[in-house]
């Protein structure tokens, strides 16, 4: 399994058979991608939320690709309206796909698409590929069931909200990363933009001091 970071809150994992997945996709409009939309390859794009810095490129990617897009179900319904192939789930519900396992969990934030239409409960993602378990938090303020999270999953890899204002900041995400106790933490969503620009540094000597591994990976780099 490999996971590679195309900046925000966007990944790509791909699995010991080859099967590729986006999680967040957005990339033309993301000043940190060291990609285009049309350079990537999609069998299946897991979305944390709709807003435009997850949404991204989801509809272009999705129509090249044929790529399956799995979500909320207020967001899948949304998104196969616009003949999108979707499949829909709801927060605690899991779910086996070709490359491993997907459960949507809490997140603290709003969901909407930009035509103002609610999409659903915004989410955090568990995912389970090639026996390494994978939490992408989503947008999200600090909470309690966090430690849940970690008690009922061994979390392998924490992909942490850092960039503040709209998620947890630094100081609220090591305490996250406390409650949900991973392997290892890459921290994501910040400096995107001035409004999300933090000291990852800080961020990682912070998490290491609480005996956590942390990778600051930069746009385009992978770790397998
Ligand atoms: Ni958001
Ligand atoms: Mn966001």
């Amino acid at each position: 399994m490999k996971i590679k970071y195309y900046g925000h809150s966007a990944f790509e994992i791909t699995s010991n058979t080859g099967v590729r997945i986006l999680i967040d996709p957005f990339l033309d409009g993301n000043p940190l991608s060291p990609i285009r939309s049309d350079q990537v390859k999609a069998d299946f794009i897991i979305l944390s939320h709709a807003h435009s810095d997850h949404l991204g490129d989801t509809l272009k990617i999705a129509k090249k690709n044929d790529s399956m897009v799995i979500a909320v179900a207020e967001l899948a319904a949304y998104l196969a309206g616009k003949g999108l192939k979707t499949h829909g789930m709801q927060i605690g519900g899991s779910r086996i796909f070709p490359f491993g396992k997907i459960k949507f969990t809490l997140a603290f934030h709003g969901n909407n698409t930009s035509d103002g239409r609610y999409a659903g409960l915004a989410a955090g993602i568990l995912l389970w590929v090639d026996d390494s378990c994978i939490y992408h938090c989503g947008d999200t303020g600090l909470f309690g069931d966090m430690k849940l999270i970690g008690e009922m999953n061994s979390v392998d890899y924490m992909l942490v909200p850092i960039g503040d204002n709209f998620t947890m900041g630094p100081e609220d995400a090591v305490k996250a990363v406390e409650l949900v106790s991973p392997r290892i933490v890459i921290p994501m969503h910040y400096n995107t933009w001035p409004i999300i620009q933090v000291d990852a540094n800080n961020f990682a000597e912070k998490v290491q001091a609480i005996g956590k591994e942390c990778f600051l990976l930069k746009p385009g780099e992978e770790i397998s």
